[in-house]
């Protein structure tokens, strides 16, 4: 590690990234792309170089995916290409007056434009006993590690939430043997985000593969005499656990950008290039807060597609480039027998009509091949591609026509004889 770059007044321009995930990483490898010849320095809190989180909830806990297939670079990649990592050092501080960041050493490193990619942090259990042990959160690599080695076959498993860590953790856990139960405030999992239709398919999918799905309520205590021996829910329920785990959603990491002055609402605000209230200064991944030109509003997505997608973005811009964040939201899960992505955007209850095209649950136990459609007046804001992967470019031209304001024939829609891409074909003139 060395700070040889910031201590040389001389130099020329220097990019700093605070956040060593994958926006972080995205971004010093974007800004080499384009041909940036200056000092870079990626710094994160984590002892790890930057690594994918989408695997540490599925393969990654079940052991079919080693660790040096989760980094986003290879170990040399970072001297090969001149970005200097710092691993292991917390930024408690930016100087926007001096135009530095401040680590919690006191040292100083200078910037030329500054990234933000701080990411999200795990909201913790508001309960009675959250302290016990083996009552975890996943959000790192170790976390992940701590985790794995207590899905064992019939390890009582209590999921806190039923979001998309408490279901893929639910999934990992019973292909590893574990008894899960999964607990829910909401009336069905992944309602919020999914609606009521889709939310359905998951809750039936999860209690076809033999999870115990307690929804509408929530947990009172954790009792144990150390380690958590088990969980009181809130309608009095007592629930025998070796293990919990608590997947009750994140908070973006916005301390540094509060603490600076920037303009921070539910995220850091940017405009549609990354660039917060400060001109000097980009924000990317879970913690930004943009413009989204297709959506005409504001949105902050904690994806994995959005880190990769607004730091190559963020990259460009803080170059001086023209380039702005206009990727539709995308993400996927690997659940059981169930794969899928999705595409676009819905806010809750922002959708007339659910379309399938194909069946619209689990076909004897076993989650079949189909695609789901939001609709709101006949336009596509969002669909969703299950155990069928051929149609992602179609999908992504149809739920951009969509937020565009274009209409499309609903029953065409549902018809998986009719191409999708003959829905965007102009109405042919029968007069
Ligand atoms: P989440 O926001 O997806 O889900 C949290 C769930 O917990 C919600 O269903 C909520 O109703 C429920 N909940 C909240 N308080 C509760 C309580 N006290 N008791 C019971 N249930 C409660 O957040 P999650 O699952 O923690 O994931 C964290 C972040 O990681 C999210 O931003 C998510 O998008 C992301 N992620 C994305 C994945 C993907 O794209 N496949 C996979 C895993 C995580």
């Amino acid at each position: 590690m060395t700070h040889q770059h910031a201590t040389d007044q001389n130099a020329t321009d220097q990019f700093v990234i605070v956040g060593g995930g994958l926006a972080g990483a995205t971004a010093a490898q974007t800004l080499r792309e384009e041909g940036f010849a200056g000092p870079i320095l990626l710094i994160g809190a984590e002892p790890h170089r930057p690594y994918e989180r989408p695997p540490l909830s599925k393969g990654y806990l079940t052991g079919g995916a080693d660790r040096e297939s989760v980094f986003v670079h290879p170990a040399d990649w970072y001297r090969d290409h001149d970005v200097t990592l710092l691993t292991g050092v917390r930024v408690t501080a930016i100087d926007r007056s001096a135009r530095a960041v401040v680590t919690a050493d006191g040292t100083q490193l200078r910037y030329t434009k500054l990234l933000l990619a701080t990411g999200s942090t795990a909201r913790p259990l508001p309960a009675p006993g959250a302290d016990l042990e083996n009552v975890l959160t996943l959000r790192t690599m170790a976390d992940a590690d701590r985790l794995a080695p207590h899905l064992v076959p019939d390890a009582h498993v209590v999921v806190i939430g039923g979001g998309w860590i408490g279901l893929e953790v639910a999934a990992a856990a019973r292909q590893r043997g574990a008894r899960v139960t999964v607990v829910e405030t909401a009336t069905l999992p992944l309602q919020r985000v999914l609606g009521r239709e889709v939310a359905q398919f998951f809750a039936d999918l999860h209690v076809a593969n033999g999870v115990q799905l307690l929804t509408g309520r929530s947990v009172r205590e954790l009792r144990g005499n150390g380690r958590v021996e088990s969980v009181e829910l809130t309608d009095g329920t007592v629930l025998r656990a070796d293990l919990v785990v608590v997947g009750i959603g994140v908070w973006p990491t916005v301390d540094l950008a509060l603490a600076a002055g920037l303009a921070v609402r539910d995220g850091v605000m940017t405009d549609a290039s990354l660039r917060t209230s400060d001109p000097d200064i980009f924000a990317a991944g879970d913690i930004a807060e943009f413009e989204h030109p297709r959506l005409g509003r504001t949105l902050r997505v904690e994806h994995w597609a959005n880190a990769r997608d607004s730091a190559a973005v963020a990259a460009r811009a803080m170059l001086g480039q023209p380039a702005v964040h206009d990727a539709m939201p995308y993400f996927y899960t690997d659940q059981y027998d169930l794969g899928m992505e999705y595409r676009g955007h819905v806010e809750p209850g922002g959708y007339d009509q659910v379309v399938f095209r194909g069946p619209n649950g689990l076909v004897d136990g076993k989650t079949p091949e189909t695609v789901v459609f939001w609709t709101q007046q006949a336009r596509v804001l969002a669909a969703m591609n299950v155990n069928s992967w051929d149609d992602g470019p179609a999908l992504e031209r149809l739920v951009q026509a969509g937020h565009a304001g274009r209409q499309v024939d609903l029953d065409r829609l549902a018809d998986p004889t009719v191409p999708l891409d003959a829905l965007l074909d102009p109405v042919p003139d029968r007069g």
